[in-house]
């Protein structure tokens, strides 16, 4: 069919928020975040980016990558969980921001599993011959600072803001091997508490109350969802491989979703893939939704990718969501 990665960009905000920054700020140290985490700085965005500016940076960076206009997508998928507002959706502002045309516009909300679910939405929708969908757009954005609780040092020091866009084009050559060579996706609901944002939504619409209580922020159970996220994404990789029948020797670069060395570091070691596993938590902390795609843009963009190179990327994210792709680059 044909269906391959045309180009990829990534954008952070300017102002970077250190360790030393969170020192002054709760009762933490450098040293207890550097040991447990692996993170030294985020980037945050300023008060006048929304989800949708941070999103357009990055939209903007991958068109330049593949020297498309934005007028030549057909359609645009936005994951994330920090949107702008409930409605509109942040994909249809990005499309207005970055001057697209009139093309299907809509987010999903898989939280750190976002740029996954994107990737086999977007594959199996330009799969469909009569649906005519040859360039599309996913984009993992987060402006996370805006639920981050900064008076909760327990998850205030793991997350940072930032978008990611990969642009899929399907070239009409059936010479042309697909990106996507096997991917599986996973959800366990009776999880959902372990790691959520209680307030803002029809459960408990926003009133005094919600705010004085600090319950538009995110809660979360750090060591279950460490856990949980290990186990997972190991499994779904190795699932994955098998499905493919391509061993772990065959990939270039496994991505694991950046949220904590220590998880990255276990998964490496379950699957013992340590010298391929792609770190860069420590200059970004969590993005959520953009941090596989800034991982992929970072590793375009230093000449460490080649054609056709196997990537095995995988998240884990709030739901709880998981899941992992092999792609071909
Ligand atoms: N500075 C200093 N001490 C801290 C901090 C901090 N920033 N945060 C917590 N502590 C304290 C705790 O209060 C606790 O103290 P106590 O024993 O006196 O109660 C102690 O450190 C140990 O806390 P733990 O929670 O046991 O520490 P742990 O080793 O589990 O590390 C962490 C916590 C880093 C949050 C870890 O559990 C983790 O990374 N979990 C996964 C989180 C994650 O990746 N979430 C993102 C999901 S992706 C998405 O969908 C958004």
């Amino acid at each position: 069919m044909g269906i391959r990665i045309k180009g990829v960009g990534s954008y952070v905000p300017e102002r970077v928020l250190t360790n030393a920054d969170f020192e002054k700020m709760v009762d933490t140290s450098d040293e207890w975040i550097v040991t447990r985490t692996g993170i030294r700085e985020r980037h945050i965005g300023s008060p006048e980016q929304a989800c949708s500016d941070i999103a357009a940076e990055a939209a903007k960076a991958a068109l330049a990558n593949t020297g498309l206009a934005a007028t030549d997508l057909d359609m645009i998928i936005v994951s994330t969980i920090s949107p702008d507002m409930v409605i509109p959706n942040t994909a249809a502002l990005v499309q207005k921001k970055i001057g697209a045309g009139m093309c299907p516009a809509f987010d999903i909300e898989a939280a750190c599993t976002g740029l996954i679910y994107s990737m086999n939405i977007a594959y199996g929708m330009m799969s469909v011959p009569t649906f005519n969908y040859r360039r599309v757009m996913i984009i993992g954005a987060e402006k996370i600072s805006t639920l981050v609780d900064y008076t909760d040092r327990s998850t205030c020091v793991l997350f940072g803001d930032g978008a990611s866009a990969v642009i899929l084009e399907n070239d009409g050559d059936p010479e042309t091997p697909d990106f996507m060579v096997a991917s599986k996706l996973g959800a366990d609901g009776k999880y959902g508490s372990l790691l959520c944002v209680p307030a803002g939504g029809s459960a408990m619409p926003a009133s005094a109350e919600t705010v004085a209580n600090r319950l538009h922020h995110i809660q979360m159970q750090g060591g279950k969802t460490f856990q949980l996220a290990v186990l997972s994404m190991a499994r779904t990789c190795q699932l994955v491989l098998r499905e493919a029948d391509v061993s772990l020797d065959q990939v270039r670069w496994a991505i694991p979703h950046q949220a904590n060395e220590r998880i990255i570091d276990a998964v490496a070691t379950r699957l013992k893939a340590e010298d391929k596993v792609f770190r860069n938590v420590a200059r970004f902390g969590n993005t959520s939704s953009a941090s596989i795609g800034i991982a992929l843009d970072e590793l375009n963009r230093t000449g460490q990718l080649e054609r056709g190179d196997y990537i095995l990327a995988t998240a884990f994210g709030a739901g709880l969501t998981w899941g992992a792709a092999l792609i071909r680059w």
